[in-house]
C-alpha cells in the first residue's frame, strides 16, 4: 500500500492530462462481462509507462463503490468499500501501486451530495421521524394539499420530492428518487464524508473528482423556483427545464461545503480536488483559485463540451475560460464524458483529429474520456433490453475496444453493453500504425509534456487569421508556439504575420513538417497544427 504521493511537486496537475475510466466498461479480468479493477491493472500499458503508451498524467475512475446501480454507481451504498463486481480493497491497493510505479496519479469519484436509498444512513434516516440520522437527509412535510413541499424539479425529470409512506414526509432528491440528498447543513454529514475521503487518501489516492457539487445545499425555507427562465448564456446548458433553478442548486452555502472538503484534502500532501458542476464559467470560476485559494483546485468547464462545431462558439468557449478564471487558477477542458454524447458522435468522426489538437494544446488541464483516443462513437441504437440508464446515457458508456472480435478484448464473456464495430475501431489496430488517431493523441500528449510552453505557458488568442480558423500562442520562458486549427472542411489560407514571419512545424494532423511561411499559411481542411516560433531577441 502506498500512502505517499508519487512526488511532492506542488500543483503536479498543472498542464496535466487526466484520463477518465468508466470502470464497468474499461477491461474485464474475470469474464463476467463487467469491467473490474484488475482489468484496469492489466491495461495500464495503454495509459503510461511504455513508448507506445498515451502518456497521461492521471486516471480518474467513475464510482467503484457498492451500489444498487439506479444511477450506475452514482448512488453509493458504502463509501469505503469496492463493489463486488469490481474486486476487493486488495485489488484497489494493487491498482494504486501499479499507477504510482508508472508515475501516474489516481483519482476517485466522490459523490458527496446524495447516497443510495440503500445506504445504511438513509435506511436509518427513513425508519422514523425521530431517528438520530433523520436530519442527515432533507425531509419536509407535505404541502397543505398533501403534495410535494414545493415545486422543485429533479435533474432527470419530475418532482425533486419523493413521499415516504411510513413516516408521512417527503425527502428531496435532486437526481433520481433513489438518490436522496444528504443534508450538508448538518455537520455530522461533513464529518462522515470527510472520513470517507481520509480512508482513500490513506490508501494513496491522489485526489477526487467531486460529483455534482451544486446540489450540496438547498434553500432552508424551501422556497419555490420561479416558473420562468432565461435561456442560458451557455449553449446546451439546462435543456428542457421549465423553471429557473434558483433555490435548489448552486446556493451560496455550497462554498462552505467545498471549503470543508478542501480542508480534508489539505491534511495530505499533493492531493487535488476537481469539482463538477454544470454552470457557465463565471460560476465555476468562483470555486477555484482566488486569494484565499481554499476551495477546489480545479473545476470542470463544460462550455467546450456542450458547444456546437461552430467557430464563434468554440472561440468563446476558449476565451471565456481564459478570461473568467481568477489569475493563477487553471482552466480545464474536455470534449466528452460518460454523461454526454461523445464528441465523435456530436461533431463527427472526421473532426476528431483537429479537435484533439485543440483539446491538448490549451492551457490548464485536459480530460480525456476513455475511447476518444481511438475515435469510439456512441452506440447508434441500443436494443431495449440492453438499456440500464433511464436518462439514456448508455450509448456513450459501451465497452472499451481493445481488439477486433466478439468481446473486443474487453471481455472473454458477454459484454454488459454491446460494443460498436470493434472490427474497425480498436486499440490494437491503431497502436502499431503511425498516422492513426491514437498515434496523434500520443504525439500530442508527448509534445505537451516536453514543451514548457504547452504545459505551463501563457495563452493568447489571435483572432481573424482566416475564416473558421482558431489560433493561439503559448509562451513560457524562452519557448513560444502557435496553434492553428482549421474547423472548416475546406482548405484555408491564414495570415499569421502578426505572430511571426515563419516557424517550424512541430506537429500536424496531416503529414507535413519543416519550415512554414506564416504570412501565407496554407491549411488543409480540418487541419490542426502546432508550430514552433523563433524566440524574440532580448
Ligand atoms: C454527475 C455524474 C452523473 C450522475 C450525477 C448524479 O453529473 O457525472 O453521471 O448521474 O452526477 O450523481
Amino acid at each position: 500500500m502506498t500512502s505517499d504521493p508519487v512526488d511532492d511537486r506542488s500543483r503536479w496537475w498543472e498542464g496535466s492530462v487526466i484520463y477518465q475510466i468508466y470502470p464497468r466498461s474499461f477491461a474485464d479480468s474475470n469474464g463476467d462481462g463487467i469491467g473490474d479493477l484488475l482489468g484496469i491493472v492489466g491495461r495500464l500499458d495503454h495509459l503510461r509507462g511504455t513508448d507506445a503508451s498515451l502518456g497521461v498524467d492521471a486516471i480518474w475512475l467513475s464510482p467503484i463503490h457498492p451500489s444498487p446501480l439506479a444511477d450506475m454507481g452514482y448512488d453509493v451504498a458504502d463509501y469505503t468499500d469496492v463493489a463486488l463486481e469490481y474486486g476487493t480493497l486488495a485489488d484497489f491497493d494493487s491498482l494504486v501501486d501499479a499507477c504510482h510505479a508508472r508515475g501516474m496519479k489516481l483519482l476517485l469519484d466522490l459523490v458527496p451530495c446524495h447516497t443510495s436509498i440503500e445506504h445504511p444512513w438513509f435506511v436509518e434516516s427513513r425508519s422514523s421521524r425521530h431517528d438520530p440520522r433523520r436530519d442527515w437527509y432533507v425531509w419536509a412535510d407535505p404541502a397543505p394539499d398533501g403534495g410535494p413541499p414545493n415545486n422543485w424539479e429533479s435533474v432527470f425529470g419530475g418532482s425533486a420530492w419523493e413521499r415516504d409512506e411510513a413516516t408521512g414526509q417527503f425527502y428531496c432528491h435532486t437526481f433520481y428518487p433513489e438518490q436522496p440528498n444528504l443534508n450538508w447543513r448538518n455537520p455530522a454529514v461533513a464529518d462522515a464524508i470527510g472520513d470517507a475521503m481520509r480512508f482513500w487518501f490513506r490508501r494513496g489516492v491522489d485526489g477526487f473528482r467531486v460529483d455534482a457539487i451544486q446540489a450540496a445545499v438547498v434553500d432552508d425555507q424551501l422556497r419555490d423556483n420561479p416558473p420562468f427562465r432565461r435561456p442560458s448564456s451557455m449553449p446546451g446548458l439546462d435543456p428542457g427545464r421549465a423553471q429557473a433553478w434558483l433555490w435548489n442548486v448552486d446556493r451560496p452555502e455550497v462554498h462552505d461545503v467545498v471549503r470543508g472538503l478542501r480542508r480534508v484534502a489539505d491534511e495530505f500532501a499533493g492531493r487535488v480536488l476537481v469539482g463538477e458542476l454544470y454552470a457557465p464559467v463565471e460560476r465555476i470560476a468562483g470555486f477555484v483559485g482566488g486569494t484565499a485559494d481554499d476551495e477546489f483546485h480545479l473545476a470542470f468547464n463544460f462550455e467546450m463540451l456542450l458547444a456546437p462545431w461552430d467557430h464563434g462558439e468554440l472561440t468563446l468557449a476558449i476565451e471565456r475560460a481564459e478570461a473568467l478564471h481568477p489569475p493563477d487558477a487553471l482552466p480545464t477542458f474536455a470534449l466528452s464524458n460518460h454523461d454526454q454524447p461523445r464528441h465523435t458522435t456530436r461533431w463527427g468522426r472526421e473532426r476528431a483529429r483537429v479537435a484533439a489538437v485543440m483539446l491538448l494544446t490549451l492551457r490548464g488541464v485536459s480530460t480525456l474520456y476513455m475511447g476518444e483516443e481511438i475515435g469510439m462513437v456512441d452506440h447508434p441504437k441500443l436494443p431495449k433490453d440492453r438499456r440500464f440508464d433511464r436518462a439514456g446515457r448508455d450509448a456513450q458508456r459501451t465497452p472499451m475496444q481493445w481488439e477486433p472480435g466478439p468481446g473486443a478484448g474487453f471481455t472473454t464473456g458477454t459484454p454488459w453493453l454491446p460494443t460498436v464495430d470493434p472490427e474497425r475501431v480498436n486499440v490494437a489496430d491503431q497502436r502499431s500504425r503511425p498516422g492513426t488517431l491514437l498515434d496523434l493523441y500520443r504525439r500530442l500528449i508527448a509534445l505537451r509534456r516536453e514543451s514548457a510552453a504547452l504545459r505551463r505557458g501563457t495563452h493568447r488568442s489571435i483572432f481573424g487569421v482566416a475564416p473558421d480558423v482558431l489560433c493561439w500562442t503559448r509562451t513560457a520562458d524562452a519557448e513560444r508556439v502557435v496553434v492553428v486549427c482549421n474547423l472548416a472542411d475546406e482548405p484555408r489560407t491564414a495570415d499569421l504575420s502578426r505572430v511571426a514571419a515563419s516557424g517550424v512545424v512541430l506537429l500536424s494532423t496531416v503529414d507535413r513538417g519543416g519550415d512554414v511561411d506564416l504570412r501565407r499559411l496554407d491549411l488543409a481542411g480540418l487541419e490542426g497544427l502546432v508550430i514552433s516560433l523563433p524566440v524574440a531577441e532580448s
